[in-house]
């Protein structure tokens, strides 16, 4: 069984029901993050995980033990929040001190167990601050060796690093799955940041409505996205609308290009219409053998980003996007000329709803 599991979990506030089925399962030792649109019951599911909501129906189990009814104080649970939510009037060693004391440890345990989690947090020197002397990337380390000083069973973090600059955040996001890693602990990572998801889970619950819409690693949900909210909020996703030969379902018209798939497509409706999908990364200005489909268009913008160039194409009035690698010889293709992006058909795949 798995160490951490929420079957068929579902909340209700009042007259709206916010979380909708839930079911996952997380292994020990597992670093899983929930990734989704604000509202769609990330927050909701991670505080009855913590105990701090009880669900309408369904059931939590930790270590084989239904906590579905049991106090948040008795799960044996650490968590971060988004920001802001140290003691102000405790230094540092007395915000990771704090649920050691309420658990009961002597001084001297409380003191040896506080220089651990400074040495683990890279903060000793910062000891005796307090927590509006500090920045808000080593607050929310201290909020995270606070969470970990009880030695909690699983660690549930909120948007921990939302509040935070996008240099800071991608270091503490490396730094939080180190020590992660290092200490072994089933963690639970809310974001509504896809990119922050895909760096450092090992798996990520797509979320939708206060449902699971998919769970997957982040190369399975990535390159195989189950539905077209999945494949639309994880990454940039090019959509074309295609017309299938109604002789043979493996021949589609995509932009007046015929290209011929792998599968036969199983979405087109009555009419033969269907999307696909192709993702940026598919798509080059460079031909080569593997690249057997070919889109004549038009350059519609040349955005310089640094190490990358990303280019919009017209293919009649449906647009395409990817990107170029950036080198300093490298001469990027005008606004308005002519181009030709070439992919391999096995790259495309079909959405639905
Ligand atoms: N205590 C509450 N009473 C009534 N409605 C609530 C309560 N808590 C949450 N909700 C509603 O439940 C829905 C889900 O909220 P939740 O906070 O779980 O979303 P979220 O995915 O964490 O969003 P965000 O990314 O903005 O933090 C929202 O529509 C919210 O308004
Ligand atoms: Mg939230």
């Amino acid at each position: 069984m798995s160490f951490l599991s929420i079957s068929n979990a579902v909340k209700t506030f009042g007259a709206n029901t916010v979380v909708k089925g839930f079911d996952l399962a997380v292994e020990k030792g597992e670093f899983v993050s929930f990734l989704g649109p604000s509202g769609c019951g990330k927050t909701t599911v991670l505080r009855m995980i913590a105990g701090f909501e009880r669900p309408t129906s369904g059931n939590i189990t930790i270590d084989r033990q239904d906590v579905t009814n049991t106090a948040p104080n008795k799960r044996r649970i650490g968590m971060v929040f988004q920001a802001y939510a140290l003691f102000p009037n405790m230094t540092v060693a007395g915000n990771i001190a704090f649920g050691l004391k309420i658990a009961g440890m002597t001084r001297a345990e409380q003191d040896a167990r506080v220089a651990e989690m400074l040495g683990l947090i890279g903060l000793t020197h910062l000891a005796d601050r307090y927590p509006y002397q500090m920045s808000g990337g080593q607050q929310q380390r201290v909020a995270l060796a606070r969470a970990l000083a009880p030695k909690p069973q699983v660690l549930l973090l909120d948007e921990p690093l939302s509040a935070l600059d996008a240099k800071i955040r991608v270091s503490l996001r490396e730094e939080i799955r180190e020590i992660q890693r290092q200490l072994g602990i089933t963690t639970v990572f809310v974001t509504h940041d896809q990119e922050e998801a895909m760096s450092i889970s090992d798996r990520i619950v797509v979320m939708n409505g206060g449902r699971a819409d998919q769970i997957g690693t982040p190369s399975e949900i990535y390159n195989h996205p189950r539905t077209r909210f999945v494949a639309g909020f994880v990454g940039t996703l090019n959509v074309l609308r295609a017309q299938a030969d109604p002789a043979d379902r493996r021949r589609v018209a995509v932009a007046g290009t015929v290209v011929q798939l792998q599968q036969p497509v199983s979405s087109a409706d009555v009419s033969g219409a269907l999307s696909l999908a192709l993702r940026p990364e598919a798509l080059s200005l460079t031909p080569s053998p593997a690249r057997d489909v070919a889109f004549a268009g038009r350059v519609k913008s040349v955005q310089f980003m640094g190490s990358v160039i990303r280019i919009q194409m017209m293919l009649g009035d449906e647009a395409l996007s990817f990107d170029m690698f950036n080198s300093p010889d490298l001469v990027p293709p005008q606004v308005g000329q002519s181009a030709t992006a070439h992919m391999a058909s096995r790259d495309m795949f079909e959405i639905s709803a």
